[in-house]
């Protein structure tokens, strides 16, 4: 299914805002933070400067964006092997889901990840982990695959209903997972329903991992503490946990991606998580990779009036006032370096903000080459299909707000490119 914008708001009952700019010349002088200035205005001079000021830029968007985390594996958690299949996909792939415990009891919170890997590989494979929006079952019609019964966004077209999937929703997302390509070049595919994670609506933080965490007496997170993309980030994590105990998967060549609003997630989860070995982030706009002080397209105040589960409360302080930010998304991507990182866009998507999106990975590029990488010089934002991979890539591509088979085989050989095959 195509979850497009105009469904995204349809879906919330709101009108496309009007009130966003899409006009370059209306576009506000800014400044950005410098990602090699500390705080306290001392310069980043080494590799060694660059692992503190990469604590001080995570705790920024802890503190003023994201909301924190609660840390590390948690206690009890455990994963069992729900199901296997050897002989998936017409004897292409072994499929298995894993449910994953978070507290250990089978009737507190989990998730299921679907897992694919090629059948013919030799050795553990490299793989593609992803969170998706309809529910694992959505993402291919294989019957075998569970059904998710969690709570889902209406789409009466992709099968669900009353907010549950129904049998109609079997496969209603393939065409975002390309699975048989990703086997065929000998990759694996892992993914999450993310409101396995956090049911993404407004509920004031009862639903979902967030209550494990709460102390005595607390009911929602302060005002620092995690929303749902936090959520959804520290279930990728989770999710990594379990890789690198199963001897099928490279738990060292694991890519993390994901689109739009699950490409913010994808970026949170990589900037903290340096198990991921590369990350990938799609037409994620405000709040993902594009730039805020930029103000076009999607601002802090739409995120936050749209969609006021998504960051911590500290993030409101930031509606229309971007300038005040003591930092911006290029030092989000920053914080993956020296790791390949691959921000995507699509030309119809401006919403999203396709230059703020190239700008703010262009804006890394200093960090990556303090240590030692290559970044994207001062290039010229490229024109449609036309990558650029350095160990920082970045592309546009022709078309509307969506995940194709043009971004996946992009992002493979993004990463046949960095982890060396040909
Ligand atoms: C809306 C939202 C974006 C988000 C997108 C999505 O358009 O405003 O911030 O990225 O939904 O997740 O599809």
């Amino acid at each position: 299914m195509k979850y497009s914008l105009l469904f995204a708001f349809a879906a919330l009952g709101l009108a496309q805002p009007r009130n966003a700019n899409y006009d370059e010349s209306k576009v506000p002088p800014y400044t950005l933070p410098d990602p090699l200035i500390f705080q306290n205005g001392a310069r980043v001079k080494t590799p060694a400067d660059w692992v503190k000021r990469r604590a001080e830029i995570l705790r920024l968007f802890e503190t003023e964006v994201y909301g924190r985390t609660p840390g590390g594996r948690p206690k009890g958690m455990t994963f069992e092997l729900a199901s296997i299949d050897r002989n998936a996909l017409a004897g292409k792939a072994v499929r298995k889901e894993v449910t994953v415990f978070f507290t250990g009891k089978k009737s507190g919170p989990r998730m299921d990840i679907l897992i694919y890997l090629p059948r013919q590989s030799r050795g553990p494979a490299p793989i593609f982990l992803g969170l998706n929006f309809n529910g694992n079952h959505a993402v291919n019609a294989e019957p075998g695959i569970h059904l998710n019964t969690n709570w889902m966004r209406n789409n009466p077209r992709a099968g669900v209903e009353n907010n549950r999937a129904t049998g109609k929703s079997r496969g209603s997302a393939a065409s975002r997972w390309p699975i048989d390509e990703i086997l065929a070049r000998g990759y694996g595919l892992a993914t999450i329903y993310y409101g396995d994670l956090d049911p993404d609506f407004d509920d004031g933080f009862q639903n979902g991992v967030q209550p494990l965490f709460y102390k005595p007496g607390q009911t929602r997170p302060a005002p620092d503490e995690w929303g749902s993309i936090g959520a959804w980030a520290w279930g990728l994590s989770r999710a990594m946990d379990y890789l690198e105990t199963d001897r099928d998967v490279d738990a060292k060549r694991v890519a993390v991606m994901g689109h739009s609003r699950l490409g913010k997630t994808s970026l949170w989860a990589g900037a903290q998580d340096q198990r991921f070995a590369i990350v990938i982030s799609n037409d994620s706009g405000a709040g993902g990779a594009a730039l805020s002080k930029r103000i076009f397209g999607e601002t802090a105040r739409h995120l936050n009036t749209s969609f006021p589960h998504w960051f911590c409360d500290r993030f409101n302080k930031y509606n229309d006032n971007e300038a005040a930010l003591p930092m911006d998304q290029h030092m989000l991507i920053a914080a993956i370096a020296p790791r390949p990182v691959y921000i995507t866009s699509a030309q119809e998507d401006q919403w999203a903000d396709p230059l703020g999106e190239f700008l703010a990975a262009r804006h890394a590029g200093p960090v990556y080459r303090l240590l030692g990488k290559e970044d994207l010089g001062d290039a010229p934002m490229p024109a449609i299909h036309q990558p650029i991979m350095k160990t920082i890539g970045y592309h546009i591509r022709a078309g509307k707000h969506d995940v194709t088979e043009y971004d996946w085989q992009r992002w493979m050989d993004f990463a046949d490119k960095h982890w060396g095959k040909k």
